[in-house]
């Protein structure tokens, strides 16, 4: 069953029907003012940091689903009727809904008893606000007498304060009303320099500010009281709830038109010019002025929004193709780029599962969803490894999380999961890949946020690379500490204490229990160091890397092989996890993927029998699983892993995030059918014909989706917010499209399913423009290429001379 369709040429998915099977949400904004959208016009806002500058309110784990948002009220003050145009929050039965979720944008439009009403919502380019442009029609026969009201609640402070500590709230939220724009200021006496506003482009009947003058007591969003009488009751509040509701009339011939424009925003105000005039407690809106003024007019407003579509254009152009499979080329072109670059903006803070409180950036997911994303935006992957790099500690482990307004690591997560660091090579490498921009190396960035601690980036990965090394067990592979890429695996917690967290309560000393998923990855990381050091010229680098390398895919073969499948990890008494000697728990997918990544395995047919291995014991209609069986019971010696229910989360489920691996594993062994099959399993849009199985979006990719041992199976969830997006970009345009970004070329090596006959792909690397045709004349996938009418030997395009900026390359796959 479907809820509504994509529309690519537009690069909309278009929701037709409100209730969905959960809020289909969409981001708005994308440098540092972030709003969620959902269909129905919930989410919220936040500037920067979901927790610390969080704008305005939303009420999660909530019923009714999705309270709180961007509300819009209609009342026609002759027959009072009122209703929502986005049908939240008043749920009339509205005609001819429709939600476009476009890149950046999202347009709400619905009809009711001859109304038409439509609102744009989006954030311009380099401002701190969002806008929302309200279109009305009257459809009607005769005049329409109207009255509008907008509605969000304010919460300019810490979000957390918000069920730990309102009683302190209850009386700091301040606001001003001048001209008919709203003001909310909490704490700005003090230590705060920044407010929220609220704005309208029309004259004003009213206005509220206190939400529970505006509802009424013990009356909910559905039916408040002002909108139920027509009339505002101009509360100005102070403490309690806060809010803007602007009320306007607005009366209007048949087949008139009205654009108004509401603008929500964020500002700042230097220090030493808060206040107006001086010595007062009033804020000085001078310097905000002049920014509500402009985006009242609808003339700016359109230029913005033109703006915000052309820069999303021209992001999405580094790669466009043209397959056969319309999933793939809709993913591809729009969906999935997009999903990476809001995963690389947010990291895990804030979506419909993740309240934006907990999550900072992550050291380990950060790295990998710039993978997704460096060909688009070079120069904010540039900033965000430096970034990630200054919370690395000088052991060369790593700050779990970092928090996005201080840039600082997170203490209460810490540190200590093993895998983390390795993850800066691999991003580093995408990064030099793609721009060449060797620099990078050189610049210097702090240990432990600590100034007077700067070595140059190159430093960092060595020590990336080390503290791997530093850290081997009793089978010489590498020690998993709190946990690796599977936050869930437990192997030193040993918890009895049911508050404690799985991932920083620590009883053992963490010297035994080993993981083969980190080896996999520390070969990888390593050859990926011994190139980086090689075309620095730094020989005896790369050798070293290489022995390493080496050494630890020794160690593998001989104790982490299990005669099928590669072994999951060594636990705390040295027994196997992910073996056939296990009950639960016998095969697991990160080794499989990992492993064979890293090139294990590939020469001596071990890497065969891996991947049938998962295609036998793990695979489902609806992806693959993290491994199998389920445990059933709780493992004190593994961990959060068996706190789940069989087939959901890390217990069994379908985690998103490492299907890609088997992807590209499948792709290595030159298995383009399989490769897409698994890649058409997960995909978004492909899925969107079961939506009332998966209930998430159709158009982006979900962290989880439930296992086989589910009583909800092919059902996801924790949709935006997920490693998933990267991976799966990787594994479809670099191994199954196969067009790379290396140090000397484009690389143009497909391994795609049999029956498609090529295909088309146009991609921006370095400066150029390749426009590149892929044929199949035979059945393999020997790649031979031509560049501008000349053939070439072997599978990288070689860059242009200066100057030139088209190359045309074909390539034929027999
Ligand atoms: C979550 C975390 C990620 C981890 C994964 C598996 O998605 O964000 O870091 O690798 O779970 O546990
Ligand atoms: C939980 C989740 C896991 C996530 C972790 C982050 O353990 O199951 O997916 O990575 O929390 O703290």
């Amino acid at each position: 069953m479907r809820y509504g369709y994509f529309d690519d040429e537009h690069r909309e998915y278009v929701i037709t029907q409100p209730d969905t099977p959960l809020p289909w949400i969409n981001y708005l904004g994308c440098e540092a003012y972030f709003g969620l959208i959902s269909n129905t016009a919930g989410g919220y806002s936040f500037y920067r940091d979901a927790r610390l500058r969080r704008i305005t309110r939303y009420r999660y784990n909530n019923v009714p689903l999705d309270y709180g948002g961007r509300y819009i009220y209609v009342r026609d003050n002759d027959t009072e009727a009122f209703w929502s145009p986005s049908w939240q929050p008043t749920r009339c039965p509205v005609e001819d809904y429709a939600c476009h979720h476009g890149l950046g944008y999202t347009t709400i439009r619905s009809t009711y008893e001859g109304i038409e009403a439509q609102t744009r919502y989006f954030v311009p380019l380099g401002e701190d606000l969002e806008i929302w442009q309200l279109t009305l029609t009257n459809r009607r026969q005769g005049k329409a007498d109207l009255s509008i009201f907008s509605a969000i609640e304010f919460c300019l402070w810490d979000a957390e304060d918000d069920a730990a500590n309102f009683q302190r709230n209850f009386n700091t939220g301040e606001v001003e009303v001048e001209d008919g724009v709203m003001y909310h200021k909490t704490g700005y006496r003090e230590r705060r320099d920044h407010f929220a506003f609220f704005a309208c482009s029309e004259e004003l009947a009213g206005f509220d500010t206190q939400r529970d003058v505006f509802l009424g007591p013990y009356r909910g969003w559905e039916c408040p009281a002002a909108v139920e009488r027509g009339c505002s009751f101009n509360s100005v509040a102070v403490g309690w709830a806060p809010m803007g509701s602007h009320h306007l009339e607005v009366a209007l011939q048949p087949g008139e038109t009205r654009e108004i424009i509401f603008v929500l925003g964020y500002h700042e105000n230097p220090p030493d010019q808060k206040f107006d005039p001086l010595g007062s407690q009033r804020i000085n809106k001078q310097t905000v002025h002049p920014i509500i003024d402009r985006y009242l007019e609808v003339p700016e407003v359109e230029a913005a929004f033109d703006a915000l579509h052309r820069f999303w254009t021209n992001l999405l152009n580094t790669l466009q193709i043209e397959v056969q499979d319309v999933h793939t080329s809709r993913m591809v072109n729009i969906w999935n780029p997009y999903q990476c670059v809001v995963a690389f903006n947010l990291s895990r803070s804030a979506s419909l599962f993740e309240s934006g409180m907990g999550r900072g950036i992550g050291f380990r997911d950060s790295n990998q969803d710039l993978l997704g994303c460096v060909h688009m935006l070079p120069r904010r992957g540039r900033e965000r490894i430096l970034e990630l790099a200054a919370t690395q500690l000088a052991s060369g482990g790593a700050y779990h999380q970092f928090q996005p307004l201080t840039r600082r690591g997170n203490d209460k997560i810490g540190t200590g999961f093993n895998d983390d660091p390795l993850w800066l090579i691999l991003s580093t490498a995408a990064y030099l890949n793609e721009t060449g921009d060797w620099g990078i190396l050189d610049e210097p960035a702090v240990y432990e946020n600590a100034p007077g601690t700067e070595k140059p980036l190159y430093d960092h990965l060595q020590r990336s690379f080390r503290y791997t090394l530093d850290r081997l067990g009793p089978h010489g592979l590498p020690l998993i500490g709190r946990a690796d890429w599977n936050d869930c695996l437990n192997l030193n917690t040993f918890s009895a204490t049911p508050d404690e967290s799985f991932q920083s309560a620590r009883t053992k000393d963490g010297k035994v229990a080993e993981s083969v998923f980190i080896a996999g990855l520390f070969v990888l990381a390593a050859r990926e160091l011994a190139a980086i050091a090689q075309w620095r010229d730094l020989n005896e680098a790369a050798q070293e890397c290489l022995e390493a390398a080496e050494r630890m895919e020794a160690a593998v073969h001989e104790h982490g092989w299990d005669g099928e499948w590669f072994l999951r990890a060594y636990d705390d008494s040295g027994g196997k996890v992910g073996s056939r000697e296990n009950e639960e728990g016998r095969i697991f997918i990160e080794p499989q993927g990992m492993c064979v990544l890293a090139g294990l395995g590939l020469a001596d047919g071990r890497a065969e029998k891996a991947l049938a291995s998962v295609g036998g014991l793990l695979t489902t209609p609806h992806g693959i699983m993290l491994h199998h069986p389920p445990y059933t019971r709780y493992y004190l010696h593994l961990g959060e892993i068996s706190s789940y229910p069989p087939g959901y989360k890390e217990n069994a489920g379908i985690f998103c995030h490492t299907n890609p691996w088997i992807m590209i594993a499948e792709a290595m062994l030159g298995h383009g059918d399989l490769a897409h099959d698994y890649y058409s399993r997960i995909n978004p849009s492909v899925r969107e014909a079961i939506s009332d199985v998966h209930r998430c979006e159709p158009y982006v990719y979900a962290q989880m989706i439930a296992g086989r041992d589910a009583t909800t199976p092919g059902e996801a969830k924790n949709s935006w917010l997920t490693g998933t997006a990267a991976w799966n970009y990787v594994a479809i345009t670099q191994w199954i499209l196969g067009i790379w970004p290396t140090h000397a070329g484009l690389r143009i090596a497909p391994i795609i399913p049999s029956l498609w006959s090529g295909f088309k792909a146009r991609r921006v690397f370095r400066g150029v423009t390749y426009e590149i045709s892929v044929e199949r004349a035979g059945k393999g996938n020997l790649v031979s290429l031509k560049v501008d009418g000349q053939p070439i030997e072997g599978d990288v395009v070689p860059l242009p001379s200066t100057g030139q900026c088209e190359v045309v390359v074909e390539a034929t796959i027999t």
